[in-house]
C-alpha cells in the first residue's frame, strides 16, 4: 500500500512539529520539521555572516551556500539535525536564532536553497512535512494538508513552556512579541508567504490539546 504525503502548515508554536512527529510514529511515516531547516540557515549566517553591526550580511549568506551541508540523522527514532556534522538542534532554538529566523526565511535565494531538497525527501511518499509552505508551495499535491492555528496567548504559554524545558531564559511578553512578529513576517512576505490552502482542513487547537489534534488529523486519514 502507498504510504501518504502530508502536509502540516500553520502559525507558531500550535504544535505543528511535535503532532507531525507523533503522527509519524504512529502511520511509520520520515517526519520532517522545515522550519529546522530555516533555523539552521539562520544559525549559519550568525555565525558566518555578520557586519560590523551584527546584522546579517545577506550577500555573503547567500555566497555560502556550498558551504552549508543540513543533514537530519536518526537518533533513536529522533530526528537530529546537524549542519556540517554539527548537532545544532538545541542551538536552532535560542532567542537569537528565533529573532532572526523570520528575516532569513523571507529571502528568496534561501527559499530556493531549501526548495529542493524538501521535494525530493517527498518524492518517495510516506512523509510527514511541516512548515508554513508545504501545502500551498513545496508539496502542493499532498495527499493531505492540515493548516494548525491557535490563539496568540495559547501560544505564547506553549512557546514559554517550551523554551523553560530546553533550559533557555525566556520573558513571557517579548516571547509574545517575537511570535506576533513572526506571524507578520511570514504571513506578508512576498515568496510563499504563511498561508492556508484552499483545499487545507483547519483544526484550530487553542482548546484542545496535542492529542486529540492528533485524533483529529488521523480520521482524516484514510486507506494507507
Ligand atoms: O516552525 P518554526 O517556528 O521552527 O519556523 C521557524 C521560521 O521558519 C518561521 O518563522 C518561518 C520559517 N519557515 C518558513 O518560512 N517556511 C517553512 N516551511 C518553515 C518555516
Amino acid at each position: 500500500m502507498k504510504k501518504p504525503v502530508i502536509a502540516i502548515d500553520g502559525f507558531s508554536s500550535t504544535g505543528k512539529s511535535s503532532i507531525s512527529k507523533m503522527i509519524a510514529k504512529k502511520l511509520a511515516l520520515i517526519h520532517l520539521d522545515t522550519g529546522a531547516l530555516y533555523r539552521g540557515v539562520t544559525w549559519f549566517a550568525l555565525q558566518n555572516c555578520l557586519n560590523g553591526d551584527g546584522s546579517i550580511n545577506t550577500d555573503q549568506l547567500f555566497s555560502s551556500f556550498d558551504q552549508i551541508e543540513l543533514e537530519f540523522k536518526n537518533d533513536d527514532g529522533e530526528l537530529v539535525l546537524f549542519l556540517n556534522h554539527i548537532d545544532i538542534s538545541k542551538a536552532i532554538r535560542t532567542n537569537e536564532v528565533s529573532d532572526n529566523v523570520s528575516f532569513i526565511a523571507k529571502q528568496k535565494e534561501v527559499r530556493d536553497f531549501l526548495l529542493e531538497s524538501q521535494r525530493s525527501l517527498a518524492e518517495k511518499g510516506g512523509i510527514i512535512m511541516d512548515g508554513r509552505d508545504i501545502g500551498t508551495v513545496v508539496l502542493p499535491n499532498a495527499d493531505y494538508k492540515f493548516f494548525l492555528t491557535a490563539s496568540i496567548d495559547e501560544r505564547t504559554k506553549r512557546r514559554y513552556m517550551e523554551l523553560l524545558s530546553l533550559g533557555i531564559e525566556a520573558n513571557e511578553q517579548k516571547v509574545k512579541e517575537n511570535l506576533m512578529i513572526r506571524d507578520k513576517i511570514d504571513s506578508e512576505r512576498e515568496i510563499a508567504p504563511l498561508k492556508q490552502a484552499e483545499d487545507a482542513i483547519v483544526i484550530d487547537n487553542t482548546n484542545i490539546d496535542k492529542q486529540e489534534t492528533i485524533e483529529r488529523i488521523l480520521s482524516y486519514i484514510k486507506d494507507f
